[in-house]
């Protein structure tokens, strides 16, 4: 299912927390474009979008988490080259698959339950930490 973004997800602080909106947005638009049989140049392209969105995103987290210290960093990067490995895998995919509701299934399986998940517990724990030094 996919699901809105929600103020739940908010970590408290302003800078991350839009960028965690606007990864929804970009799920939201790699769905529709399964789904809306666009064409697999529109799905290819919106899988890229996302993707170089992800690796800024987490570029900006991990550069954040460094300044202020945040012990844990190392190991939280290591989540985010393992998503971006498996989304790799899911691009592959769609090489091999095409587009269509199996995809747009993954998308929410591998993309949008793992932000979720990772908003809510590693990206919380470094949100603990930055607050408790600003
Ligand atoms: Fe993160």
């Amino acid at each position: 299912m996919l699901i809105d973004w929600s103020d739940e997800y908010l970590i408290g602080i302003d800078k991350i927390d839009e960028q965690h909106k606007e990864f929804f947005t970009k799920v939201h638009r790699v769905y529709e474009a399964c789904l809306e049989s666009e064409g697999e140049n529109v799905v290819q392209e919106t899988l890229d979008f996302l993707k170089n969105y992800a690796i800024e995103h987490f570029r900006a987290e991990e550069a954040f988490m460094r300044e202020y210290e945040y012990p844990d960093v190392e190991e939280h990067s290591k989540l985010h080259a393992e998503f971006l490995d498996e989304y790799s895998k899911l691009s592959d995919e769609f090489s091999d698959l095409g587009t269509g509701q199996v995809l747009a299934d993954n998308i929410i399986d591998m993309v949008q339950n793992w932000l979720i998940e990772h908003i809510a517990d590693a990206d919380r724990y470094y949100a603990t930490h930055v607050k408790s030094r600003s």
